[in-house]
């Protein structure tokens, strides 16, 4: 049965169709996998996604936004865990969707952080990872949205610290880190952070 249709295709494809076939095969395939990435991007990319499917982003990191600025404030404009961790478009996107594959594999293989306990035990090597890409990606998704030449409000300090950051050429997460989550113990901030 089997031989019977692959003979059957062999003839098909090496017939005078065949590379028409053979273009039509490969639009419809090239389609289905453009759809079905568009599928995947669309459901990980929500805050409902992140922050619920799994209890250890729902019993650590999501309490700990819940009510902070970027969950609720004056203006009703938010920032969910994607707007923070996810560049919004292009191959950064694809980069770090593959990365995090890592994540399922220490949910579903390794349960490396499925207790509190143990996620306390790793959340500073996870923050320094945030924080290495925050600052290899000079803080592009914080700046999406903010813009610290704009802050009609800022305080002297404020402003003094922006003109440093500015002179010094650093990142925003150099200085607002722990704005969403509890602070990380057990080393450096990102500041001291020396990147390689
Ligand atoms: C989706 C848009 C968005 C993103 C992304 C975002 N923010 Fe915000 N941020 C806001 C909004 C809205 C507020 C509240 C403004 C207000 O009500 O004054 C805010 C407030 C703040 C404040 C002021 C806190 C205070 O107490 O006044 C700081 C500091 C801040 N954000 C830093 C950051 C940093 C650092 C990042 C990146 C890690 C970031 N934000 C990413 C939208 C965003
Ligand atoms: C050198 C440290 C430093 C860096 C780097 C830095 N900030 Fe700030 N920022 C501060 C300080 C200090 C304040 C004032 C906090 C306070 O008054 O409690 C502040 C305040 C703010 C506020 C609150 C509103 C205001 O202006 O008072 C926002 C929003 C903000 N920063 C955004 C950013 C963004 C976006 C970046 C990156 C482009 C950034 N900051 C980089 C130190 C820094
Ligand atoms: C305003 C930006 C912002 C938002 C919104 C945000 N995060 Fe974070 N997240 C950070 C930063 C910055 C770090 C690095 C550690 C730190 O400074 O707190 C971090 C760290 C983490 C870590 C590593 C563990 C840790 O505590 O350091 C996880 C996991 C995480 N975030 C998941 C989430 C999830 C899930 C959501 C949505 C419920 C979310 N984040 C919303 C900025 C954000």
């Amino acid at each position: 049965m089997l031989s019977k249709i692959t003979e059957k295709l062999r003839v098909w494809f090496s017939g005078p169709r065949g590379p028409l076939l053979l273009l039509v095969f490969g639009v419809v395939l090239g389609l289905a996998i453009v759809a079905s990435t568009s599928a995947v991007l669309l459901v990980t990319g929500t805050e409902q996604f992140c922050a619920t499917s799994c209890h250890e982003m729902e019993d650590n990191v999501y309490a700990e936004y819940k009510g902070t600025i970027h969950d609720v404030n004056p203006s009703g404009v938010r920032a969910t865990c994607v707007d923070c961790h996810v560049p919004s478009t292009g191959i950064p996107l694809y980069f770090r969707k593959i990365n995090a594959v890592r994540d399922l594999w220490g949910h579903f293989v390794t349960g490396s952080i499925n207790t509190p306990e143990k996620f306390e035990a790793k959340r500073y090597e996870m923050a320094v990872r945030v924080w290495t890409y925050m600052k290899k990606s000079d803080s592009r998704e914080c700046k999406a949205c903010h813009n610290m030449d704009k802050a009609e409000t800022s305080s002297e300090k404020a402003q003094v610290r922006h003109a440093r950051a500015k002179a010094e050429n650093m990142a925003c997460i150099d200085c607002h880190y722990a704005i969403a989550h509890n602070e990380p113990e057990g080393g450096p901030g990102p500041q001291e952070l020396v990147i390689k």
